[in-house]
């Protein structure tokens, strides 16, 4: 069972995309003020997708150095960045073209490229940017689908049991599904982990996942389990509308 203080509920989905912006600009500010650089994973989807064109826009934008900044994402899919299904194009729309950010500090993940190669390729990268740091993301942001898969770790695919790789493809052609994604080990490495869910379709999901009383194969969503960070969930009312009463 999620602890309830770590859940934040809005009143609408307007009210937690701009707290959500606002979290992820103070989570930012904290990590460029205690290490002098932040690295965040951003996660695709539409909830996030809100999010982040308030971080692009006055006054969000200008409170963060974002020269400090290094963006990766949590997974993407087979497609070149200029496809509307590209996370990277997504976030590239609603806030890279709108700050001042290096070039080099945008990690994007080869959707073009074969997914084995392009997971190689992106593991290299994280390790490279993160040089003699510890691997840690200051931020991971997640989406949650209805089927409980959080960034591309899917139910019954075999990346929910990877423990080494911090990168991997995953293909599930009964699903169709073919992803890149970050894996168990490197989201739970995570100083900070923010869950953002909103809408009525989610709110089924979001009961199971919070109400689960253990990490379980079936809901990906559940084994977010941070190591030594914190995991929070902000919702808005409409998917927090089943989540069990706290008794006592
Ligand atoms: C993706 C995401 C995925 C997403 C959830 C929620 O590439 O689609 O990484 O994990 O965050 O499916 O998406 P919505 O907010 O659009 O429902």
């Amino acid at each position: 069972m999620v602890d309830r203080s770590l859940i934040t509920v809005y009143r609408s989905a307007a009210d937690l995309e701009q707290s959500a912006a606002e979290e992820i600009v103070r989570v930012m500010n904290a990590a460029i003020d205690d290490r002098g650089v932040c690295f965040v994973a951003l996660a695709g989807g539409e909830t996030p997708r809100h999010c982040y064109r308030h971080l692009g826009m006055d006054p969000l934008k200008d409170q963060v150095d974002w020269s400090r900044v290094h963006l990766f994402f949590s997974d993407e899919r087979p497609v070149p960045p200029n496809d509307s299904q590209s996370n990277f194009g997504m976030v590239e729309r609603s806030l890279i073209l709108l700050i001042d950010i290096p070039r080099q500090n945008v990690h994007r993940i080869k959707g073009e490229i074969d997914i084995a190669v392009a997971a190689e390729e992106y593991e290299r990268e994280l390790r490279i940017a993160f040089g003699k740091r510890p691997l840690r993301f200051d931020l991971v942001l997640l989406g949650i689908g209805e089927d409980g898969h959080t960034a591309s770790i899917f139910p019954g695919t075999d990346v929910v049991e990877e423990i080494t790789a911090l990168v991997r493809p995953v293909v599930d052609p009964d699903q169709n599904i073919r992803r890149v994604t970050l894996t168990f080990p490197v989201i739970n490495g995570a100083r900070e982990i923010l869950f953002l869910a909103s809408g009525k379709r989610k709110a089924p999901i979001v009961q199971r996942v919070l109400g689960a009383t253990k990490s379980t194969k079936d809901l990906p969503a559940t084994m977010v389990r941070p190591v030594d960070g914190r995991l929070r969930w902000m919702l808005d009312e409409e998917a927090a509308s089943q989540i069990e009463p706290t008794t006592g």
